[in-house]
Parts: C-alpha cells; structure tokens; sequence
C-alpha cells in the first residue's frame, strides 16, 4: 500500500512554496524529470515560485518532459484562453526555459496512448494534483475505478458549476467533456504531490486521508 506523508503548512503562501520547492529539487537533482501537472487555481502561485525561482537561480527545465492531467475537450472558442493548454503556457512553459516538444497533454483522439507515451518516457517522476470540492483528482469524478487510464470523461454538475468561475459564471458555455488522466495513470507515478489550500476542500480530503480506497 503507498505510504502518504500530510504536511500542514501555516498558509497558501507555505502550502505553494513547498510543493514548487519539490518540484524545483526533482528538476535540480534530476535534469530530464518527468513531471505530471495539474492546473487550477491552487496551483497559480505554485508556478509563480518556480518561475521566480527559475528567474533568480536559473533552475533548467531544458532537458525535462511534462505530461499534464486533463484537458478539456470541445470548448468554446470563445474560451480557447481556459483551455489547460493555454493555462500552462502563461503560468508556467512560456516563463520558463522548457522545450516545447517536451511538452504533452492527452489526446481525446487516442487517449490510452497517453499512457503507453508516459510509460515509454520512464515513467512520472513526480506527479503534482490538485482536488476538486467533489473530491475529483484530475477529471478523475467520483466512482472513478482504481484502474482506470486516460480517458474521455463526463464532467459531473457540481465541477460544472464549481469551474463556471471560470466562464463567466454561465454553466452553459463549461465544456461537458474532458480527456483525463486515469486514477491508475495518476498511481503510476513514482510520487505524487497533492495539494490543498482552500476550505472548501476540507471534507474531500477529510474523505481522502479516511477511505483511501474508496472511488467516491
Ligand atoms: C479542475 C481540474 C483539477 C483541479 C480542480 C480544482 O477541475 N481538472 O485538476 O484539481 O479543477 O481546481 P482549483 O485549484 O481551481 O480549485
């Protein structure tokens, strides 16, 4: 059974700054590590630490590869910009020294494939993931099976709801549809950092660290 560490730290600030300092450690001892992201809005500040830390001590991303969570999957033009495509590149791949080529996100097209390229890289070296209000992990809904892989999900209402934030608060124009990384893609990893930095989150891992098996 994996063993998890829970790190309280006193604030977001802390909370951010230690998980962009262990990503910042696996890239300086490890200069081609594969990294798993996520987006949302906790992990903004953690990728505004590694772009100051980048800008301050140079931190070389050159030779290191990224394979991100999810992605929506017919979104609005109007919208392009709330694509994870574009939300890594402005908070992150386009501040630092990355190589664009090293650079993947799931296909809806051949999604399995996600995880054979992932495999064929080595395997994650880290994988970073926020939570949902839901408890969802990447576009993992809850009753996600253990052994699930990169797939094509349904998004359910309540992260509809919770991410028309992002669309002008209209649960209409939130994609229905995403390609995401499976429960098992996600396990895979060699480590996986999780973060949480807003009450509302409170009771999904209050389930989380509770039933550490349980697909809700
Ligand atoms: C989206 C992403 C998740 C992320 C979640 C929480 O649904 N697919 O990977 O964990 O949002 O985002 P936030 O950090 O904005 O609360």
């Amino acid at each position: 059974m994996p063993q998890y560490k829970l790190f309280v730290c006193e604030n977001k600030e802390a909370t951010s700054i230690a998980a962009a300092k262990s990503l910042i450690e696996t890239v300086t001892s490890k200069p081609n590590a594969i990294l798993g992201l996520a987006t949302g809005g906790t992990m903004v500040p953690v990728y505004a630490h590694m772009v100051s830390d980048f800008m301050s001590h140079h931190t070389n991303y050159q030779f290191t590869h990224t394979f991100n969570l999810d992605e929506y999957i017919n979104l609005n033009p109007l919208y392009s910009s709330e694509s994870y495509c574009s939300f890594m590149n402005n908070h992150l791949f386009d501040k630092i020294n990355i190589n664009k080529t090293n650079i993947h996100f799931p296909n809806s097209k051949d999604p399995a494939y996600y995880d054979t390229l992932i495999k064929n890289s080595g395997g994650i070296d880290v994988q970073l993931v926020g939570v949902g209000v839901n408890g969802h992990i990447g576009f993992n809904e809850p009753g996600s099976s253990i052994d699930s892989i990169t797939r094509v999900v349904q998004l359910t209402d309540s992260t509809i709801k919770a991410n028309s934030r992002f669309f002008g608060g209209d649960d209409n124009l939130v994609p229905k549809f995403a390609v995401s990384m499976g429960i098992q893609t996600i396990l895979n990893a060699r480590k996986i950092i999780l973060v949480a930095t807003d009450i509302n989150k409170a009771n999904a891992i209050k389930h989380i660290l509770l039933n550490h098996y349980d697909p809700q």
